[in-house]
């Protein structure tokens, strides 16, 4: 038997919702679990891309053995129910461009763990598949947007339990994804996070949430663009993300832009607007990183509704 789950890439933070505010977005990996009934045959991983933006380079470091995190992932579903995973195939087919901060390795984990899921007979419901898929993938703001779809809160509190509700997001808002053409690890853009911060950064970030979900919540443009700023991680990744100070200041100025962020832990950038020109967005952004010898892959897209599915 196998099962085959199909999962958005994600973007986390939104600025100021650091590490607790996820968007699906409408770019796909379908994780195909099956359980080979030919014992001693171990675990064979395989990975496809169609996508240009994937290559042969981003595959070779991935494991292919128990240390591969959608292996991971499932083997700890099964030990919750205290079972042991049987002999697996897992395919990846991939059009999530890797370590570009747009949730590759959430949409893995989600999607093996679901289908392997399904393959037991569900006994593992959303919060509890959340939870592992947060255990093993460390980013609940992706995970969980990559679950459910849409615009998600999600938080893992001090005894671990992770808390989550999916928001509204207006429909009409346009997200504009920059793929430039080099990497940044999520670890690498962690590193240069300072173990503390000022009290007037944490309390500016905390000021600009507030007012982020109440802009969304409300569909206010005025205070969306207001809102969209952060100081507790963007500004020390700056150094990682080449033109990533540029863009983001060539967006500020501009009505219909409502802001422009790093995409997770970067390198990718979004930018939200409304009504604007978006043939302008793009010349904007390829004008500064082409300017620096960058190549970029700029998608404009809606935001993803409904979240991994289980294909028939
Ligand atoms: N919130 C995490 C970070 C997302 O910014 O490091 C990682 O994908």
């Amino acid at each position: 038997m196998k099962v085959s789950v199909k999962v958005p890439a994600t973007s986390a933070n939104l600025g100021p919702g650091f590490d607790s505010l996820g968007i699906a977005l409408p770019i796909y990996n379908t994780i195909t679990i099956e359980e080979t009934v030919l014992p001693g045959t171990g675990i064979e991983i395989n990975l496809m891309s169609e996508d240009d933006a994937i290559d042969e380079m981003n595959f070779s470091n991935i494991p292919r053995d128990e240390t591969n995190i959608v292996y991971k992932a499932v083997e700890m579903l099964y030990n919750s129910i205290g079972q042991e995973p049987s002999e697996l195939k897992i395919n990846i087919q991939a059009q999530i461009p890797i370590t570009r901060g747009l949730g590759s390795s959430a949409a893995v984990v989600v999607g093996g763990l679901l289908a392997a899921n399904k393959l037991l007979g569900s006994p593992a419901d959303e919060t509890a598949l959340l939870s592992i898929a947060t255990e093993v993938e460390g980013h609940p703001d992706n995970v969980a947007p990559a679950i459910l779809g849409g615009f998600v809160m999600a938080s893992q509190e001090d005894d671990g339990s992770i808390v989550y509700r999916k928001l509204n997001w207006p429909e009409d808002w346009d997200i504009t994804v920059c793929i430039p053409d080099f990497e940044l690890s999520t670890n690498i853009a962690r590193s240069v996070l300072p173990e503390q911060v000022p009290m007037q950064d944490a309390v500016f970030n905390a000021k600009h949430l507030a007012m982020l979900i109440h802009a969304v919540d409300t569909k206010d443009e005025k205070l969306m663009k207001i809102a969209l700023q952060d100081k507790l991680h963007q500004p020390y990744r700056e150094k990682l993300v080449p033109g990533m100070k540029e863009i983001m200041e060539a967006f500020k100025h501009e009505d219909g832009v409502l802001g422009c962020v790093l995409s997770g832990a970067g390198p990718s950038m979004l930018i939200i607007s409304y009504k604007y020109d978006l043939d302008k967005i793009k010349s904007i952004v390829k004008e500064v990183w082409e300017g620096q010898s960058i190549k970029t892959d700029i998608r404009t897209l809606k935001i993803e509704p409904k979240g991994a599915e289980i294909l028939d």
